[in-house]
């Protein structure tokens, strides 16, 4: 994971520290990508978290619609859920609104589990490696709306 604060202009800025996503709401995890690994940390996670759900998504150059896919996510919105994402491959940008709706820019690597909070806004964009593979978890996927910032 690397972060930083993008300024006004959207120009990448000074770096953020997990400690400081945390401050901001932000979980952020590593966990090892071999499942006999990570089950049971991310169980845990689940327990706590009350997350029932759990599915998984690749996108890759080959996916088809993947412009169309990505068109979603581009546009600042927020969820009615928390966005559960742990990155079993691959790379993404998410930038996610601070407290006080400055932008943070979170680029996830393999291994990186992030959550962001039910009702923070947020966007996201793959690198130009265009490809991710993550698990998704959720309290209640039918509740997975995307509510675009006005
Ligand atoms: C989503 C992300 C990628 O809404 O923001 O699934
Ligand atoms: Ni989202």
């Amino acid at each position: 994971m690397k972060a930083n604060w993008l300024d006004a202009n959207e120009r990448t800025g000074q770096e953020i520290e997990a400690a400081t996503l945390d401050v901001q709401g932000v979980m952020y995890k590593v966990l090892d990508t071999d499942p006999a690994e990570y089950r049971e940390p991310l169980d845990t996670i689940k327990r706590v978290q009350g997350y029932i759900q759990e599915d998984q998504i690749e996108l890759t150059p080959n996916t088809p619609n993947l412009d169309e896919i990505c068109a979603k996510f581009v546009d600042e919105h927020y969820h009615d859920e928390d966005e559960v994402r742990f990155v079993l491959d691959g790379e993404g940008i998410f930038d996610i609104r601070s407290k006080d709706d400055r932008w943070m820019r979170v680029v996830v690597e393999t291994g990186d589990l992030i959550i962001v909070p039910a009702g923070r806004h947020h966007r996201f964009t793959l690198t130009e490696k265009k490809t991710i593979r993550c698990m998704r978890l959720f309290k209640d996927p039918s509740g997975w709306v995307a509510h675009y910032r006005q």
